[in-house]
């Protein structure tokens, strides 16, 4: 008996040991072992990029890469986002990843997570916050994508006549403003261009597919759609087409769309969408480095802008498209 209550009580110092030795956790970051990461996302399913964007969110942050990603779809509500954030606070996450569906509204929820000692990831869109409050940003320049769209509208039109319709994203993201404002710009310093309609379809095919049909009813000059992602795009071309209107190439209503999905190349070699702007969406990679750089003790940089080019109708080719990865 006696030898057996000194088995314990070795056993038991032994164990105490053990947890002195075993580094403690640091704020925000994980035990060594499994990092959990709260990627609190716009609207999972809302179009083919958040699709892609989602996807390379969890093949970065997956189980097997030692990342317990829980995802939090917002459904593009932007309160819901702002909530989605305070349970990964409550939750004690290590690490909060955000693509914001609307750039207002954070600081309060930042400031809470950085008394929490959580850091936290800027994706894809950036928000009307103090920089203090995250820990950095990754994602796309707007502005300079609408200014690659506006740019080859001025060389494909020229001096004629440009009557544009702008279905424009989600209002108060940041892809919607930078997008919107460098149309708005080029419109004031091309007097040749006028802009005949401007309405969110909220990323939506069916949306956009609805306002451009009625647009085509109260307009017949129309010859410029200004559409911010392919699946606004896509919704304008079928109902410029059910009017029996010629779309794309050199002669139809031009066509100008972002993100530049694999779907929407195709359309653009097949000459239905004159330009399309890329909009990267493959961010999962640059988040787990980032992450593996913060538990390594090393700071990220501040802002970075991904690499994005455009593709136009008559340069495309099948071997471009090929060579992608989304
Ligand atoms: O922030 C990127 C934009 O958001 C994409 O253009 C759009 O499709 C998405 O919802």
């Amino acid at each position: 008996m006696k030898k057996l209550v000194t088995a314990v009580l070795l056993a038991a110092m032994l164990l105490s040991l053990a947890a002195c030795a075993t580094p403690q956790t640091t704020d925000g970051g994980s035990d060594g072992g499994t990092i959990t990461v709260g990627f609190a996302q716009c609207k999972a399913d809302e179009s083919d990029w958040r699709k892609a964007n989602t996807i390379s969110m969890q093949e970065a942050l997956s189980a097997e890469n030692g990342y317990n990603m829980i995802l939090a779809d917002a459904n593009n509500d932007a309160a819901k986002q702002v909530a989605d954030v305070q349970g990964f606070i409550d939750q004690e996450v290590d690490y909060i990843v955000i693509a914001a569906v609307n750039m207002d509204g954070w600081d309060t929820v930042l400031k809470n997570a950085q008394d929490a000692g959580i850091p936290v990831i800027l994706v894809d869109r950036t928000v009307n916050a103090s920089e203090d409050l995250y820990t950095c940003w990754v994602g796309s320049g707007f502005k300079e994508e609408g200014v690659k769209a506006t740019d080859w509208l001025a060389s494909h039109f020229g001096d004629a006549e440009v009557n544009i319709v702008n279905l424009q994203g989600q209002l108060g993201s940041s892809a919607q403003v930078g997008r919107s404002e460098a149309l708005v710009e080029a419109v004031e310093a091309n007097d040749n261009w006028t802009l005949l309609e401007q309405q969110t379809a909220d990323w939506s095919t069916d949306t956009a597919k609805e306002i451009m049909t009625t647009w085509i009813q109260q307009h017949d000059n129309i010859n410029c759609v200004y559409a911010e992602n392919d699946n606004m795009a896509d919704g304008a071309i079928q109902a410029l087409q059910e009017a029996g209107i010629e779309v794309g190439g050199d002669n139809g209503v031009a066509i100008i769309s972002f993100d530049a999905n694999r779907a929407y190349l195709e359309m653009t070699l097949a000459g239905l969408i004159n330009c399309n702007v890329e909009c990267n969406p493959l961010h999962g990679p640059k988040v787990a480095e980032i992450i593996q750089m913060l538990e390594n003790g090393e700071q990220p940089a501040k802002s970075e802008v991904v690499e994005e080019s455009a593709f136009f109708y008559n340069t495309i080719t099948q071997e471009i498209i090929d060579a992608r990865a989304y």
